[in-house]
């Protein structure tokens, strides 16, 4: 059923309009934002509820803090509050508080066209074990709720499930970026283009086991990268000498490769390496991974095979790294299958899912190039999984 959106609002002039958002970014060290993608997702949707005359309030999650103020302090919010204001171009405040006297007063207090940041939602330890009273104080912050944190969409935390739940009766909608990432996923898994291919990375398969069996049941090929493939090697009987992998999952690893028989295709050659900090042992070796070697990367046979699968296919959805990218000797097979993936428009559609994958391709500068980004990791790969979602049953139908 399809979910009203902030377009089906109408009389904004004057309204607090109550946004959660996914402002969960990734930060360096001292708690910069490396990455501000999904605040710039959330753009259009608080664009619209401003221009229109809404004052707004914007809540998030950052990060997973622990409870301790003094380690949590790279999770406050000021930083993510700054950036939004600046990307908007809006008057924006900031609140210490995530519900209480302040937070309550400087709702109030809003003016059209302005905007509230509340303090960090995981500071509250309501937030996520769900707790109704909690909910119910940040309810009253807004007349109208919009969801617009796709990246969130999968927990069940109160200001997904319980905030909307306790503003039954008033405006619950979805913003332009959860409508759109339902909209795309929804057109491509009912109706896919063929051929449709799989590209499949990262670190565990056990992690991605609900998503591989959906992938699956819908696609024509998939192709194996990333950390998983050492675990696959191994179930089939091969050498990954000393190889990441996970040694617990080898049964797990034999029913999707039964499951997946004749569409499930590893890497035919591999980049490896003496030892992870040693790039200058770098050498290609196909079929097996000798001992005392370990594979960082897909090999140049694999990534013309892989680059002949995307540049054939109609349809390419991608979730997870096909080597170690992040060190830059180890990144010409995400690379180059990400530059690939990026030519395939408009002749195909090229989905690229979220967390490590987005990250790759927004560093590789190709993101503009896909026909869509994820903003969602988890949510992501659940939606495709067809996980019902909670905090979507929580908003209105059309
Ligand atoms: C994400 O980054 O996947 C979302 O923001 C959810 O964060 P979480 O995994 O800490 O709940």
């Amino acid at each position: 059923m399809a979910k009203r959106t902030i377009g089906d609002l109408s009389n904004l002039r004057g309204k607090r309009v109550l946004v959660r958002v996914d402002f969960n970014v990734p930060l360096d060290a001292e708690g910069n934002i490396t990455n501000d993608r999904r605040i710039r997702g959330a753009l259009p949707t608080l664009r619209h509820l401003l221009n229109a005359g809404a004052g707004v309030v914007v809540m998030s999650h950052l990060g997973r803090p622990k409870g301790d103020p003094k380690k949590d302090a790279p999770f406050r919010m000021d930083r993510v509050a700054a950036r939004l204001g600046l990307l908007l171009g809006n008057p924006t405040i900031k609140v210490d508080e995530v519900v209480g006297s302040s937070a309550t007063a400087a709702a109030q207090a809003l003016n059209p066209g302005e905007v509230l940041v509340l303090e960090n939602l995981r500071f509250h330890p309501g937030e996520q074990s769900g707790d109704a009273s909690f909910a119910a104080e940040l309810a009253k912050l807004g007349d109208i709720y919009v969801n617009d944190a796709f990246g969130t969409c999968h927990r069940k935390d109160a200001s997904m499930v319980a905030v909307p739940a306790a503003m039954r009766g008033k405006p619950r909608v979805v913003g332009t970026l959860v409508a759109k990432e339902l909209d795309i996923l929804d057109r491509l898994l009912s109706h896919p283009l063929r051929p449709f291919v799989g590209i499949l990375g990262g670190g565990k398969v056990s992690d991605k086991m609900g998503f591989i069996k959906a992938l699956l049941s819908r696609v024509d090929r998939v192709l194996i990268g990333g950390a998983m493939t050492y675990t696959f090697m191994k179930a089939l009987g091969h050498n990954v000498g000393s190889s990441r992998l996970e040694a617990d999952k080898l049964d797990l690893a034999r029913e999707l490769l039964d499951l997946g028989k004749g569409k499930i295709e590893l890497p035919v050659d591999h980049l490896v390496v003496e030892k992870i900090d040693a790039p200058q042992t770098a050498r290609i070796v196909e079929g097996d991974i000798p001992d005392g070697t370990v594979g960082v990367d897909i090999g140049p046979k694999t990534i013309a095979r892989y680059s002949d699968a995307v540049e054939n296919a109609r349809l390419v959805v991608w979730n997870g790294p096909l080597g170690k990218f992040e060190d830059d000797p180890y990144s010409k097979g995400t690379k180059e299958i990400a530059r690939v993936l990026s030519e395939l428009t408009p002749k195909g559609i090229s989905i690229v899912g979220g967390g490590e994958t987005a990250e790759a391709v927004e560093e590789f500068g190709l993101a503009e190039k896909m026909t869509h980004v994820s903003t969602g990791g988890g949510a992501f790969l659940e939606y495709v999984e067809g996980t019902p979602f909670a905090a979507l049953a929580e908003i209105d139908d059309k």
